[in-house]
């Protein structure tokens, strides 16, 4: 509910978890009072009046004791006697930079309100508080947005500025939310790490320094996740409040923490303004990405639950939503360039005889492709390794009763490519300046509409002309030396964020093209898994690490934001190609079954009793699918504090619960290890499938399941348990 109190001006936004709490100022400033557990009440107008707070800084307004630097803004604004970090800063055309933006009124809109041209959460039965604030001097309109998803207890937060007056303005930094906190002994918690190293979960300790949580690599990046969080020093798995922000978009990005001197802590996240400023022309308006807030009373669990739960529900769309997804075999690490449609359809063939149900082409296939260095752009079929054409291979592949995917990498363009002959000024990038190669290949300047209509067009063939059910939409290499040669030299520094929506233009326009085809996202794996691309893409490729052990970490880190539905998660080779480990196909199956499951190695090369480990593997996950893909998932032992890691799905009608275990070094002389659930429901009975075995849900909880095995590296169990009936107990 919102509501707002027109005698104290407090606008209160609660959900039954959740309260958000702000008061308008009698000189029109925006004060934030209250984010937590849920307040019945909220009639927190004795608040401001008791901050007692000693002050070195400037009065405002001629007002005597009335200092802003002693306050909580809600939305802090450059130029003023509040000397912290602010929200925004916007030059002016005099050349200054001072703002000071009052109170004007409010709406509520019953629905979750949205930015037009970039995604967000969806909920028809959402509440919208918008509050409009006005630089008169200036005048410009600002408007700042809460929308409250009652059924998660997220908030979304976005910003608009209009300029109403009539000279330009500049942008410089505009976030999509900000909030202030109290320190009370907090933690940050973010996710870092690099290629096929992503999600790696962080906490550490704040310091008046401040702390930057940043991409500049005009993608989300494998460096770090769009996401800030602080939390109770003592947090862990189910304790602790944890304060959340996560930014809705797929380029740069800027998350903070700053501490003031008095020790209360700002938290934002919006745009990176190291590469970002907008002209504002007078009657245009600006919108800024929407940020995800979430609040959890009790830790880590509580948290990614919001998040998954928002994402699965509010941010994926489409028909592939609550579909089941299809266990595929991708070419890429079976063959890499080195494709040849005969035997590529011997792969297929052995493929759905194991129960593969989608086959993917991986990169190589069209062009001159024989490598990373050339083809980018020319889009057509290689007749050398398709002698009939794409149509044809996939017709085929389709016989066999097969789905038929195709990977594209449409934002770039190789220097050796014919589309590159016919337009070098397509190229991102500033003549006169290096463009810096990255895997032998640029990025095309999705600033200028008609290369985000030629990749409408072309793409819209090549999607039917093959007759796709699924495509891998890869993404390979960083933003470098920014700028566009269709922008003008007044809008350079717009370049990364108009290419965000020059992508986001294109994928809308081409996935409502083909709602029954399935999109994973991909940059070298999980260089954009973020909240942006998921609106548009409901899978992502987590990482282009496909060892077991590694991906322990990275697909728990993932899974703390994001739903197993969107993780792609393949079974590859061992030795690993990345890092040379080497590990059992059980171990290999366990771990790629925590997501979208799948293949990603030679089969044709694997010996008869490899191949039925796989059959059963595949066997088993059809069973388990439904339950892992949107269930609830639990962590139970996590791989970056102890030497295992286990995690736990139940299924949505808490009937199927699936338990993995993996441990990672074996040492000598280890006592027997048993592995205690959580999130069952301890009155229940339940039988472990494929034995006689029945346990009721307290002594799975508090004595466990025993591990088979405690001498091996790397060695991996799962169980599938079925609830019981009522009255079927154990015998
Ligand atoms: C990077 C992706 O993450 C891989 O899975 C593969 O598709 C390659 N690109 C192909 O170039």
């Amino acid at each position: 509910m919102i509501t707002f109190n027109q005698k104290t001006r407090i606008f209160h936004l609660s959900t039954s978890q959740m309260s958000y709490v702000m008061q308008v100022l009698p000189s029109g400033h925006l004060t934030h009072l209250y984010w937590g557990d849920e307040l019945k009440d909220a009639a927190l107008d004795y608040l401001i009046t008791e901050i007692k707070r000693a002050s070195y800084v400037a009065d405002t307004d001629g007002i005597k004791e009335f200092k802003l630097e002693r306050l909580p803004i809600e939305y802090p604004a450059y130029g003023n006697s509040d000397l912290r970090k602010p929200a925004f800063v916007l030059e002016h055309a005099d050349g200054s930079n001072i703002s000071d933006f009052r109170y004007v009124d409010f709406e509520i809109q019953p629905k979750l309100l949205k930015p037009n041209n970039l995604p967000s959460l969806v909920d028809e039965k959402g509440e919208t508080l918008i509050i409009t604030l006005i630089d008169n001097v200036k005048q410009l309109k600002m408007q700042q947005y809460y929308g409250l998803n009652h059924q998660t207890a997220a908030l979304v937060r976005f910003v608009t500025i209009e300029n109403i007056g009539i000279e330009s303005i500049q942008i410089s930094e505009l976030s999509s939310a900000c909030v202030q906190i109290d320190n009370t002994n907090q933690q940050l918690l973010h996710f870092s790490g690099g290629w096929a190293r992503e999600m790696q979960f962080q906490q550490s300790e704040l310091t008046q320094n401040g702390q930057i949580i940043e991409s500049l690599r005009g993608q989300s990046s494998h460096e770090h996740q769009p996401f800030i969080a602080l939390a109770d020093s003592q947090f862990n798995e189910n304790y602790g409040e944890i304060r959340a922000m996560s930014l809705i978009y797929s380029g740069d990005f800027r998350a903070s923490v700053t501490m003031e001197m008095h020790d209360a802590l700002r938290m934002q996240i919006g745009l990176n303004p190291a590469q970002f400023s907008w002209r504002l022309e007078a009657g245009e308006k600006f919108e800024t990405p929407a940020a995800l807030l979430v609040y959890a009373k009790n830790g880590l669990h509580e948290m990614g639950q919001i998040f998954r739960t928002s994402h699965q529900r509010f941010l994926v769309r489409g028909n592939h939503q609550w579909q089941e997804r299809p266990i595929l075999i991708n070419s890429w690490e079976a063959f890499y360039f080195d494709l040849e449609e005969a035997r590529l359809l011997d792969f297929a063939k052995e493929s759905a005889d194991l129960g593969i149900e989608l086959f993917v082409l991986d990169d190589g296939w069209f062009g001159r492709r024989d490598n990373a260095s050339s083809s980018l752009g020319d889009w057509q079929v290689n007749l050398r390794k398709f002698p009939n054409g794409l149509g044809s291979f996939s017709q085929k592949i389709k016989a066999m009763g097969l789905k038929f995917g195709l990977w594209v990498e449409p934002e770039m363009i190789s220097p050796d490519s014919l589309l590159y002959q016919q337009h070098p000024e397509w190229v991102l990038g500033t003549p006169g300046r290096q463009h810096s190669l990255s895997r032998d290949q640029w990025v095309l300047d999705l600033t200028n509409p008609d290369v985000c209509d030629y990749l409408v067009e072309t793409f819209m063939t090549i999607f039917k002309e093959a007759g796709v059910d699924y495509v891998k939409w890869d993404f390979n290499r960083s933003l470098t030396e920014i700028g566009s040669q269709f922008l003008p030299k007044f809008r350079q520094r717009e370049t990364a964020h108009r290419y965000i929506l020059g992508l986001y233009d294109v994928v809308e326009r081409l996935t409502s093209a083909f709602p029954d085809v399935l999109f994973e996202n991909c940059a070298g794996g999980g260089g954009r898994f973020d909240a942006g691309l998921t609106y548009y893409m409901p899978q992502t490729w987590t990482s282009d690490d496909t060892d077991a052990i590694e991906r322990l970490s990275i697909q728990e880190g993932t899974s703390m934001l994001y739903p197993s539905a969107s993780m792609g998660c393949h079974v590859s080779a061992s030795p690993n190609h990345q890092n040379g480990r080497l590990t059992s196909l059980k171990t290999r199956g366990i771990v790629a079954m925590q997501g979208n499951f799948g293949y990603e190695l030679d089969i044709l090369a694997l010996t008869i009793e490899e191949k039925e480990i796989i059959r059963q593997q595949i066997k088993f996950y059809k069973q388990i699918r439904q339950t892992i893909q949107f269930g609830e998932l639990y962590r139970l032992k996590t791989a970056q504090r102890e030497n295992a890691k286990a995690w736990l799905y139940v299924s949505a009608d808490f009937q199927e619960v699936v338990v993995s275990y993996v441990q990672i070094l074996s040492r000598a002389n280890t006592p027997s290890k048993r592995l205690c659930l959580t999130g069952i429901d301890s009155d229940c009975y339940y039988q472990i499938a494929g034995t006689d075995v029945i346990r009721r849900g307290d002594e799975l909880m508090q004595i466990g399941l025993a591990i088979n095995d405690v001498k091996h590296d790397f060695f991996a169990q799962t169980w599938y348990l079925i609830r019981q009936s009522e009255n079927k107990k154990r015998n």
